[in-house]
């Protein structure tokens, strides 16, 4: 049974069964305790903790996930993936054990002609939790499984929860064997490489705390119902009902190692390390994929780390089956056509997934190729200094700020003949892992700080945004913070953060930033606000400072925003809108929003673009906006169903979540977007738009900065001043000014050509006269000679050239030349044929003349250079040369 079906009757048997089917969430998770979600029950933790009210008492969803504390494993083992896709069933305090335990079984064990997966009954063993007889029993009366088959197992295996304090519970696993040929027989509590894990049943109904590992931490209470959360591993299941030996032999892996095997010629299957090579390629490559389809693009940390480090690791391992040339795009290719079937938007993202791969790609192929000089330097200087080790720094520099895996440095720095102080790197790599927890420790502190307003929200409820309306409104204060702590009231003075049950303050979301303006407390108080920021949903959080008296918790306020500033960014906010429009209109869908910013008459804008975009079409776009601003468009804010809005063609921003109910806004008939922020009511309002240009910010994506309103006018009125003295100085009308200008650059560098070759000229002079004064020492022409101070280093090897060339060549020729330059000495020297066949050799003569000199040098046996520090040493270092020659011709 293909993977696509398996999902397909998942969802139509839970679906069957009154569950809501919930589309898979990004992979990007809208939690702050987590970089990528590990679990098909993410997305729904809020109503597990009772935060938000489900939609529907039931659920069924097939959930995109990464987990990767495993990386280095990936491949090693074939039980080992990033990615993976869990089917779940979830029941918000409807039904609990029993409805779980039978839906699963009738699931697994109905035929398939019946919309099941049609699993032998036998082949099936249950785990549950230590003291859950309730489980047992249901799985021994209700169902009818033999007790020989249920186990019982501790909290690391039978207890679930995401890993951080939220919603966790016992869980009953259901196991499958696959038979002796996998291992010694005894349940999953045994070996549970022969009975593999499909199918996990989580009673969820505690709230734990913080602690370590998943067996140390608190349980806090109940959670407000009794909960279902169940996962099965898509891919488990399709390596048995595909009948293959593990799970990259399924239909959706198999595939890209085909491909690797058509780039490579390498057959899985053939060799231990191609085999490891072929899996860490395919799961690397289909987790690439996913990821950059959620929006996720490479960096150096959270999220755009992961996926640069399995890209890079996916690429190397290519090149380890012996690839060449880029490999990314036949990959990607393939991943996309066959998840497409499950994942139509991968398809219609194809060209911003490709770009995206490629980019990094190419930055990992130059940064291999300049890792690869950093490590050919630092071999020599190995060698140089007599050692045969590569040191730990060096190795880690490579890691570090090129990506090199360890293995690559091995392999590379044994091809010269070297080893690696592996323990010197792995003790660097440690040192920065314990950086890297220490920075993930302070982070979780943060979330903790999150706890104090939650607690607010709690007590309180979500702000009521009134500010689309309304500059200012009557409010109570319903919390107050001092250095991140809930604290009864403020003084004068006191940095705070100040939560009013409604506000007009806009916080900071989409791109736009925060409102600023005043809070008035009714006893006379006043808090200044500097910025507004929501970081638990629906809890407005205004940061300033009481300026004078006393604000306490439960005290009546008048909040007032900065209109001005409202303004101002409002009109950036709506330009954002009509250059994204523009954009799309002139590039096509690939100039997607990637980011922006809107700030008062300012914004910048980032989309998908695999190349700079022509000043042409930049100023073509310019002109669109201007025009449709013109054209006094109103703008418009509804609220509407995900999917009407969705069919009227809004442009829904890439990896946002977003509720039933949506904002839209539309600029008359030119642009609909899903936006929470705040608009002009008409686009006569934005003035003038003007757009300073466009840069890459990395990775496919490009960044266009503009200006909006008076902002934009005074940058043209700056401009047009530069002009005017532009004009006075060069004399012309402004459209003659960049001939003009031009014109006189041309000019400016044939003059400066010119005086080069005078100067070339004047030191070829020289050079007859040198020629004609050569010294014969035992039968070899001896030029030696110092030229005036300041002359070049390619001007005097120049003319050394010169000089040999004068001397007949059936002669043995050495022209040896200094000069000082910047107070050092240097020199060059060149040998004709003649005179090394007579073993005489210009890197030799120089290293001896750059040592009189009190330096080195060296070169080919033709032509070489040196230098040295002495410049009171050029007599002695001709002597050293002829000393040297008289010594060494033969
Ligand atoms: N949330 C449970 C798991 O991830 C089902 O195993």
């Amino acid at each position: 049974m293909e993977s696509a079906e398996i999902r397909r009757r998942w969802l139509s048997f839970f679906e069957e069964r009154g569950h809501t089917v919930v589309p898979s969430a990004s992979l990007i998770a809208d939690d702050p305790t987590l970089l990528l979600v590990n679990a098909g029950m993410v997305p729904f933790k809020p109503y597990f903790l009772g935060e938000t009210k489900p939609p529907a008492p039931r659920a069924t969803s097939v959930q995109k996930c990464v987990r990767t504390p495993d990386i280095e494993e990936v491949g090693k083992t074939t039980r080992h993936g990033t990615f993976f896709q869990m089917c779940g069933n979830f029941s918000f305090g409807d039904y609990f054990k029993e409805g779980a335990i039978k839906y699963a079984w009738d699931l697994l064990t109905n035929s398939v002609a019946d919309g099941g997966y049609g699993l032998e009954p036998e082949k099936l063993w249950i785990t549950v939790y230590l003291d859950d007889d309730e489980a047992e029993q249901i799985w021994r009366e209700r169902i009818g499984v033999p007790a020989e088959r249920i186990q019982r197992l501790g909290k690391k295996d039978n207890f679930w929860s995401m890993g951080v304090p939220g919603p966790c519970g016992p869980c009953s696993e259901i196991n499958y064997d696959r038979g002796p040929e996998f291992g010694v027989e005894g349940g999953p509590a045994v070996n549970d490489e022969r009975y593999v894990e499909i199918w996990n049943l989580v009673f969820m109904q505690y709230e734990r705390g913080a602690g370590d590992g998943k067996e140390d931490f608190p349980i806090l209470g109940d959670l407000p119902s009794q909960n279902i959360d169940t996962g099965l591993g898509l891919e488990r299941l399709a390596m048995i009902l595909q009948g293959v030996q593990n799970m990259y032999e399924t239909d959706t892996l198999r595939v890209v190692m085909d491909k690797a095997t058509e780039l490579t010629g390498v057959r899985y299957g053939e060799k231990h390390d191609s085999d490891v090579s072929m899996r860490v390629v395919a799961d690397h490559i289909r987790t690439s994929v996913m990821l950059i389809g959620d929006g996720v693009t490479p960096g150096n940390e959270g999220r755009g780390y992961v996926l640069r480090r399995i890209m890079r690791r996916a690429i190397r391992n290519m090149r380890l089956m012996g690839a060449s040339g880029p490999v990314v795009a036949d990959l990607v290719d393939v991943v996309i056509k066959t998840m497409g079937q499950q994942y139509p938007e991968l398809i219609t993202d194809r060209r911003r997934i490709e770009t995206v791969a490629l980019a990094e790609e190419a930055a990992f192929l130059k940064a291999l190729k300049g890792g690869t000089n950093i490590l050919d330097t630092a071999v020599t200087e190995t060698k140089a200094a007599g050692g045969g080790i590569l040191s730990g720094d060096k190795a880690f520099l490579l890691h570090d700020t090129w990506g090199f895996p360890i293995d690559l440095t091995l392999e590379m720095a044994a091809e010269q003949g070297l080893s690696v102080d592996e323990d010197g790197f792995r003790r660097l790599m440690k040192e920065q892992r314990e950086r890297a927890k220490a920075d993930a420790k302070a982070k979780k502190t943060g979330h903790a700080d999150l706890g104090a307003y939650r607690e607010i929200a709690d007590a309180a409820g979500e702000t009521e945004f009134v500010g689309y309306d309304r500059t200012e409104g009557e409010s109570t204060v319903v919390g107050i913070l001092v250095d991140g702590v809930a604290s009864p009231a403020a003084t004068e003075g006191d940095e705070v953060e100040i939560v009013l049950d409604r506000t007009p303050f806009y916080a900071e979301g989409g791109g736009q930033i925060g409102d600023t303006g005043r809070i008035r407390i009714d006893t006379g108080a006043v808090i200044e606000i500097r910025d507004c920021q929501k970081p638990v949903p629906g809890v407005y959080v205004h940061k300033g400072v009481v300026q004078v008296g006393e604000v306490t918790v439960g005290a009546k306020a008048q909040a007032a925003i900065d209109v001005r500033r409202r303004k101002a960014i409002a009109r950036a906010h709506s330009a954002t809108h009509l250059t994204h429009q523009a954009l799309r209109d002139a590039l096509g869908p690939t100039a997607a929003q990637a980011g922006s910013e809107n700030q008062p008459g300012r914004f910048r804008f980032d989309f998908g673009s695999p190349s700079a975009v022509p000043t042409a079409v930049m100023t073509d776009v310019e002109q669109q906006i201007n025009e449709v601003l013109a054209r006094d468009l109103d703008v418009r804010a509804e609220i509407l169903s995900l999917d009407e809005a969705r069919k009227q063609g809004a442009i829904a921003e890439f990896g946002e979540k977003y509720g039933e109910r949506v904002r839209v806004v539309t600029i008359g008939d030119f642009s609909k977007e899903l936006c929470g922020g705040t608009h002009v009511h008409n686009t006569a309002q934005l003035g003038l738009v003007k757009l300073l240009g466009e840069s890459s910010i990395g990775s496919g994506v490009r960044r266009i900065e503009a200006l909006v309103g008076v902002d934009a006018y005074n940058f043209l009125a700056r401009e047009h001043t530069v002009v005017a003295q532009l004009q006075e100085l060069v004399k012309g009308r402004p459209e003659e000014l960049p001939e003009k200008v031009s014109a006189m650059l041309g000019k400016l560098k044939d003059a400066e050509k010119e005086i080069e070759k005078f100067r070339a000229e004047k030191v070829l002079q020289a050079a007859a006269g040198l020629a004609k004064g050569a010294k014969d020492v035992r039968g070899v022409a001896l030029v030696t000679g110092q030229v005036p101070d300041g002359t070049t280093p390619d001007d005097l090897r120049r003319l050394v050239l010169d000089v040999r060339g004068r001397i007949p060549g059936d002669r043995a020729a050495v022209v040896a030349l200094f000069t000082v330059a910047n107070g050092k000495p240097l020199t060059v020297i060149a040998t004709n044929e003649a005179a090394r066949e007579r073993g005489l050799k210009a890197g030799d003569l120089v290293r001896t003349a750059a040592k009189t000199l009190g330096g080195g040098g060296g070169g080919k046996p033709d032509v070489a250079q040196g230098g040295g520090q002495n410049p009171a040493a050029v007599g002695e270092a001709v002597d050293a040369v002829e000393r040297l020659v008289a010594e060494t011709a033969k």
